[in-house]
């Protein structure tokens, strides 16, 4: 990201203040320190995204070195790196809590550089197979040590789009790597679509080694003096650094330990974010952004037309994640997160709908309806569902504990993740598009319900005063 870039996100940024929303939030202006932070962490969040939508591509052209691939090899290959990444964020979560939230995205970038070289130059099959099981543990630990280190740096009045950089690079990462994929198939080189990955992993464990421990890791560890070198760093210098040390002291414990997420208190936070992780995964989205254009061919449109539409999907989700982070900290989340799901719940009935009229094979203008449906669908997700979902974990939980059960929800949406992945072809056999897209809609309007019951406004509040609330 060019200095320029930074120093207009910053003046943005310092924009919030006039809004009425940030006039309940302790005034501090943002230093560019802190949006230098949260923009190099987000490239955890590309990696996420290139890595988990490059192989849609590259499965193409295996067979140019491995010889005939049968759907199951492909499965594997593709779904190993969500069985990586449940592994990735149980661990990661565990050792962000022992060691500090900063030393696990050094290892988490030097995984991801290591693993994709490998993949790149794998000798055989198997070798690559177990190398996406390996970038899968980083992917994992990336989606939740991100956000937590975000989130845990970053003033309130802005944590909100802070901690979103990492969603926006996400859809960044699933974009380009489309790109990459498209524009390398005419020399099918496979490898190079799966290394070109270790550009930002390296970008990414360099940019970290110049960053410092989290402020709130540092001080829930005794460390104070090292916590008010940080602040120094990453508060304007009107802020009170010492009564934001008091503050994050009141709260914190001792480190617990995962006994602790049972106690009724705490187990209503966990649960919460398993059911956002859940809904966030069985609402669709990646059935959507990695099936739209077999879909779509399916349904009648030609494959550069339907190629075009995933390039299209995959712009509008960065769009509006633009969007979503100007609004977050001024509208606040539950906002986003109703109207962006009751959406998505509209989309899937007029897709299903436009199916069960027009049957799977769609003619000309219902398949421009089904097109439609489609981007309305992640203009909703990527203005509230995506964003909000991974924000939330991160600032919904006690510090002593606040790894512990970020890592129990990112394993509950790359679980949920894996079985729609698995299950979803499956699904559109037995209960047709219309079933299926029918079912997503439903369920979207099951969560539209729990969500207005259950997820709380965190907008502007520190995340020690989220805590006493949620007690
Ligand atoms: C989800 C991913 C999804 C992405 C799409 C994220 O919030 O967790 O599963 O691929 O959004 O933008």
């Amino acid at each position: 990201m060019s200095a320029q870039l930074i120093s207009q996100l910053t003046t943005s940024l310092r924009g919030a203040d006039s809004d009425a929303a940030a006039k309940e939030a302790p005034r501090e202006s943002v230093g560019r320190a802190v949006v230098w932070t949260a923009a190099i962490t987000a490239l955890g969040g590309l990696l996420f995204g290139y890595d988990t939508g490059v192989v849609s591509g590259a499965l193409l052209f295996l067979h140019t070195s491995f010889g005939p691939m049968s759907s199951f090899d492909k499965e594997l290959v593709t779904g190993l790196l969500l069985v990586g990444a449940m592994v990735g964020a149980f661990v990661s979560g565990k050792l962000a809590d022992l060691m500090g939230r900063r030393p696990v995205i050094l290892i988490t970038a030097g995984v991801f550089v290591l693993g994709v070289l490998a993949a790149a130059l794998s000798p055989t099959f198997w070798f690559l197979v177990v190398m996406r099981f390996v970038i899968g543990l980083a992917v994992g630990s990336a989606s939740m040590a991100v956000p937590l280190y975000i989130s845990e740096v970053a003033p309130p009045r802005v944590r909100g789009a802070l901690v979103s950089f990492s969603q926006l690079a996400l859809t960044l990462g699933i974009l380009v790597s489309f790109l990459v994929d498209y524009s390398l198939s005419s020399s099918a080189d496979w490898r190079l679509m799966f290394g070109l990955a270790a550009i930002p992993a390296a970008l990414l464990f360099m940019g970290m080694l110049t960053q410092a421990e989290s402020p709130v890791w540092l001080v829930t560890h005794g460390q104070i003096g090292d916590a008010r070198k940080v602040l120094t760093r990453v508060r304007s210098a009107d802020h009170d650094i010492e009564a934001e040390i008091d503050d994050i002291l009141s709260v914190s414990e001792h480190p617990a330990r995962y006994r602790e997420l049972l106690r009724p208190d705490v187990r209503k936070l966990v649960v919460l974010g398993v059911l956002l992780a859940v809904f966030q995964q069985i609402t669709g989205i990646n059935t959507i952004i990695y099936y739209a254009p077999t879909l779509l061919h399916q349904a009648g449109l030609g494959n550069s037309a339907s190629l075009l539409a995933n390039v299209g999907i995959g712009l509008v989700n960065v769009a509006m994640t633009v969007v979503a982070i100007w609004l977050i900290d001024r509208v606040g989340r539950r906002v986003l997160l109703l109207s962006g799901t009751i959406g998505m719940a509209f989309a899937l009935f007029v897709v299903a709908g436009t199916f069960a009229i027009g049957g799977d094979t769609l003619g000309h203008s219902a398949s421009i309806v089904a097109v439609v449906g489609l981007v309305v669908y992640t203009v909703s997700f990527a203005i509230g569902l995506g964003p909000v979902f991974w924000l939330l974990i991160s600032e919904i939980y006690p510090a002593r504990i606040r790894g512990k059960s970020m890592s129990i929800a990112a394993i509950a949406n790359w679980a949920a993740n894996f079985v729609v992945a698995v299950t979803f072809l499956t699904l559109l056999n037995a209960i047709s598009n219309a079933g299926t897209f029918l079912l997503m809609g439903f369920l979207s309007l099951v969560a539209v319900v729990y969500f207005w019951r259950r997820v709380p406004e965190t907008k502007a509040l520190t995340l020690e005063e989220i805590e006493r609330e949620m007690a």
